[in-house]
């Protein structure tokens, strides 16, 4: 770390601490500092409020950002200074969002909880406000099967899950030093990484546009350029401090500071998922070993979108389902009673290629780690039974 960052990181503990200092906000009850949220994040609030009711979007942010909600938040503030437009910017400039929030860093689902709750409670199938995630509990795994052993079906299988560092805000409030120094010291852990998870690291500044976008076409790197992410304020000084770990196989890897400051992958041709999840968790443990991770007594693992809280664990397949693929209202209506989510082919906000949908498990917060994975499981299974029955 250089004196410059070293210096600057002893004034932003020393400025924290002055807050602690200080009393609580008459108003809003926060540490909210001296500083007021100010006229012109004032008006993009109200103005992106107005747009925002006018619409015919979708999103939970629409669904529970009432105009008392929103009268009653738009004064407040972290410690760290983020406000509601933090929060919420990405959803008021995409009103085609599923979701529309984010947490800039994790004292923004305390002071935005009145917002937050409600749609925690709408995407993760009723976690309450005074609930409590489980403890980690990874589970039996050999309670689990290879979903499709005939391999009829399923292309691959992929288990991920997100992980903060405790001590460092999300996105938004990153400094360019934290990306470096985040990125710098996962790199000193891949070194020490062994046997199956042995591989090597690639940071984004040095990589190729042509390596890129291979690696994104197989589907083991993350894409650039989300504008979901890029609305957020999540992309600040991209690529600086990104990159991915792979190990020899490209069965393990660990993308650094995308969306999370870490996701940590599984992946493999077929339905094993024993397999696939016996090796996230390995390399779940190995990293643990070495840098610490941020959870909260409420909410689990901490992550950047609300989605992704608790377990943050993401199992999915990618499948082919040539008959239930030209039913639509049969695949939803399976997907709902068995809480999956399915999206296209290349990920998140894409469309189905070939006949390839890619469906996981949609709810990670307020379930064990274990019950993730058989949720997923007895998902794919009936749909699964579902296509071999049909005509
Ligand atoms: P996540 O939030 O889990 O990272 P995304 O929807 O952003 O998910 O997808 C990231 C990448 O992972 C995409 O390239 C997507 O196609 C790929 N992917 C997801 N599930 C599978 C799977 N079962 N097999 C192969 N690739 C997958
Ligand atoms: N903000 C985006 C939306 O609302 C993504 C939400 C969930 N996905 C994610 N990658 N966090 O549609």
């Amino acid at each position: 770390m250089s004196i410059f960052s070293r210096l600057r990181s002893k004034l932003f503990k020393l400025s924290n601490h002055l807050m602690d200092q200080q009393e609580r906000c008459k108003k809003c009850n926060i540490k909210c500092g001296l500083i007021k949220v100010s006229p012109d994040v004032l008006r993009s609030l109200e103005d992106g409020f107005q747009k925002l009711s006018g619409s015919n979007s979708t999103s939970l942010l629409k669904k529970y950002l009432t105009k008392q909600v929103f009268d009653e938040l738009k004064q407040k503030k972290t410690s760290f200074g983020s406000t509601l437009l933090d929060c919420i910017q990405s959803g008021l400039v995409n009103h085609d969002s599923g979701v529309g929030i984010y947490a800039p860093d994790p004292e923004a689902y305390v002071v935005f909880a009145s917002l937050f709750n409600s749609i925690i409670q709408d995407y993760h199938g009723g976690f309450g406000p005074e609930d409590k995630h489980p403890k980690l509990d990874w589970g039996d795994i050999s309670n689990l099967e290879d979903l499709d052993p005939n391999g009829e079906h399923i292309i691959s299988t992929r288990v991920r899950c997100g992980r903060s560092i405790e001590g460092y805000p999300f996105n938004p409030c990153l400094t360019e030093d934290n990306y470096m120094e985040i990125e710098e010291q996962m790199i000193k852990i891949f070194r020490t990484m062994e046997g199956e998870l042995e591989g090597e690291y690639k940071d984004l500044t040095t990589m190729s546009k042509e390596e890129q976008n291979q690696l994104i076409d197989d589907h083991f790197l993350f894409k650039e350029g989300d504008r979901f992410l890029k609305a957020a304020n999540a992309c600040r000084f991209w690529p600086k401090g990104r990159g991915i770990y792979m190990n020899h196989n490209k069965t393990f890897l660990v993308w650094v500071n995308e969306e999370d400051h870490l996701r940590i992958i599984s992946m493999q041709p077929g339905g094993d998922m024993a397999s696939v999840y016996k090796r996230m968790i390995e390399g779940v443990y190995y990293l643990e070993q070495n840098i610490k991770f941020a959870r909260s007594p409420r909410f689990g693992f901490l992550t950047f979108c609300p989605t992704n809280l608790g377990t943050t664990i993401r199992a999915s397949v990618h499948i082919k389902i040539p008959k239930l693929s030209s039913d639509n209202n049969k695949l939803d209506s399976i997907a709902q009673r068995y809480h999956l989510q399915v999206r296209g082919t290349r990920g998140e906000h894409t469309e189905s290629e070939d006949g390839i949908f890619d469906i996981s498990n949609k709810r990670r917060l307020g379930l064990t780690e274990a019950d993730a994975i058989r949720e997923m499981q007895d998902g794919i299974l009936e749909i699964l039974r579902v296509e071999q029955s049909l005509p």
